[in-house]
């Protein structure tokens, strides 16, 4: 599938739309359609379902070290700025970015790439700022402007390099910039916070800024000890939120991907440390199921772990579940969820002040003055076990998912093309949204096969006994076979029709979205025939 293929398809039908798109939209930002916010809505409800309102706290799932207990937080998007100050993420949580001089663009360091050419001796480094068979197409172009040359020219140029980003460039004299037609034009890269700033009150100083939150997990452990004294959960336990976080991207791209505004599903659990290990490698493969489960199989699904060098300062053990999105290159994969061994850091930040790593241990960061340079709230985090009367500082695994990215995965992953027989035996293409039931935005349509003998009335009756059950959709315009191919194309599972033989004997046909097959059951028996193949 091409990405535009799906991109079309998405503002066709409702999926998705650019924010403020009247206005000429806004880099970053995207609503979700009529059909977008039941599929969202849908991943997330399966997401809070799987995790926390269905899980058994009374019996060890699989491949868990024990029993455990899930609960869950709805927080504030602004907290007070010193969470942000102790977290790491007012010092710590920025990219990098370059200017170019020529072009005045503005671009993410490590999302430049390029590859080394050369022609006649003269050797460059060129770039794009597009990413998979996109760059190497563009960086293509760029060599053949640079060096003057047509197209047809293309094999006298040198290539000794595979595509690499360009902070692995050590000579930065040789680099043609992505839109430059001149050499090193790029400036040197500097820091940028991609934490939104808003003001609180009307006084609107210095001291009135504040943060949106980049992520949702530090209201959680902020709340640590009100769930623990409001509660009674006890270590192992888990708490959820479901949120949304704002990054400011420098470049937001490949459509929701990366947003400057979106959504994500945490859980930070808390455990002994003694036990983190097994239950870090219980969450690893846990998450990585879940994703399965809801059709997301084969080999553009995958989990990656970390190693050493690319693990935050604090943690202990990290595993990226990955997909391999269409616009990326053929072998490129990209995150939809980090599971991560945190350790004590987060809870004893909180409490301490903002920690650093001095060799293997984390110490409170000092200013110049030797106090700590962000002051923790004092506030005892620590955990007291009851029955082995132990005190220590839990540790945390977290798994943190991105509602987006979780729904543009499943997007790509339904988009399918066919060829099935028209009404006249004719062969056509057919585009169907394969999404698992319990994904799907719409669970069955009902249609009357003609508009008049009573199949409307019949129809209507149908769907008003499912609405109260099931998301169900009505339709009674144009033929019947186009009515099939719209509801394929947003992914609606089932299809109802009441035809002539329904007023004869009170059977409708049930045809499969996937299968095409059709099959009849009395009408009184739709909502229980539903129900069984929808979970079944
Ligand atoms: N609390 C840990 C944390 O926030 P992260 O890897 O920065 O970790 C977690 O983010 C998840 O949030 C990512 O795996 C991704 O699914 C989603 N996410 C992060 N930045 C995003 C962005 N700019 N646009 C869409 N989703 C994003």
């Amino acid at each position: 599938m091409e990405m535009e293929q799906l991109v079309a398809l998405c503002k066709r039908r409702g999926f998705l739309f650019q924010s403020s798109e009247i206005y000429g939209g806004l880099n970053g930002f995207w609503d979700y359609g009529p059909l977008g916010v039941e599929l969202k809505r849908n991943i997330r409800e399966a997401w809070w379902r799987d995790m926390v309102s269905s899980h058994d706290e009374l019996e060890a799932p699989p491949g868990a070290p024990s029993a455990y207990e899930m609960t869950g937080l709805d927080c504030t998007i602004i907290m007070h700025p010193q969470v942000w100050k102790c977290s790491g993420h007012y010092d710590l949580f920025h990219d990098y970015m370059v200017d170019c001089r020529e072009s005045k663009k503005r671009y993410r360091y490590d999302q430049i790439e390029g590859r080394w050419v050369e022609y006649e001796g003269n050797r460059v480094f060129a770039t794009s700022y597009q990413s998979g068979e996109e760059a190497l197409a563009d960086i293509e172009l760029k060599a053949l402007k640079f060096f003057n040359l047509r197209s047809k020219h293309k094999d006298d140029l040198q290539w000794d390099e595979p595509l690499r980003a360009l902070p692995a460039v050590e000579d930065r004299s040789r680099v043609l910039g992505p839109d430059a037609k001149q050499l090193a034009t790029l400036t040197e890269p500097r820091e940028f916070s991609l934490m939104f700033k808003t003001i609180i009150g009307a006084l609107g100083g210095e001291e009135d800024t504040a943060f949106l939150r980049p992520e949702t997990a530090q209201g959680i452990f902020v709340n640590f000890k009100n769930v623990l004294d409001s509660t009674r959960v006890r270590i192992p336990f888990g708490i959820a939120q479901i949120g949304k976080a704002f990054r400011n991207e420098i470049t937001p791209r490949n459509f929701t991907f990366r947003s400057r505004e979106f959504e994500q599903m945490e859980i930070e659990f808390f455990c002994h440390p003694e036990t983190s290990a097994q239950w870090y490698q219980y969450w690893r493969d846990r998450r990585f199921r879940w994703y399965v489960e809801l059709g997301l199989a084969g080999d553009r699904l995958r989990l990656r772990d970390h190693d050493r060098q690319e693990l935050s300062h604090y943690s202990c053990g990290t595993a990226d579940i990955e997909y391999a999105f269409p616009f990326l290159a053929p072998g490129q994969f990209g995150e939809l969820e980090g599971v991560a061994h945190r350790g004590d850091f987060d809870l004893r930040s909180h409490m301490e002040g903002k920690l650093v790593r001095r060799g293997d241990e984390l110490v409170v960061e000092e200013g110049p003055d030797g106090k700590p340079r962000y002051r923790g709230s004092g506030k005892d985090l620590s955990y007291f076990d009851e029955q082995t009367r132990e005190r220590y500082v839990p540790h945390v695994i977290e798994p943190s998912a991105g509602a987006d990215r979780a729904a543009l995965a499943f997007l790509c992953e339904a988009y399918n093309e066919d060829e099935v027989p028209d009404e006249d035996g004719k062969p056509t293409r057919r585009v169907f949204m394969r999404f698992h039931p319990r994904l799907a935005p719409v669970k069955a349509a009902v249609f009357p096969l003609v508009k008049k003998d009573g199949m409307p009335e019949v129809a209507r009756g149908i769907y008003r006994a499912l609405k109260p059950h099931l998301n169900v959709f009505y339709d009674e315009k144009g033929a019947v076979g186009r009515r099939y191919r719209r509801q394929d194309e947003v992914g609606t599972p089932f299809c109802i029709t009441v035809d002539g033989q329904t007023m004869a004997d009170g059977t409708v046909t049930i045809r499969d979205r996937d299968t095409l097959k059709q099959w009849r059951v009395s009408k009184k028996d739709c909502l229980a025939e539903l129900q069984g193949r929808l979970t079944g």
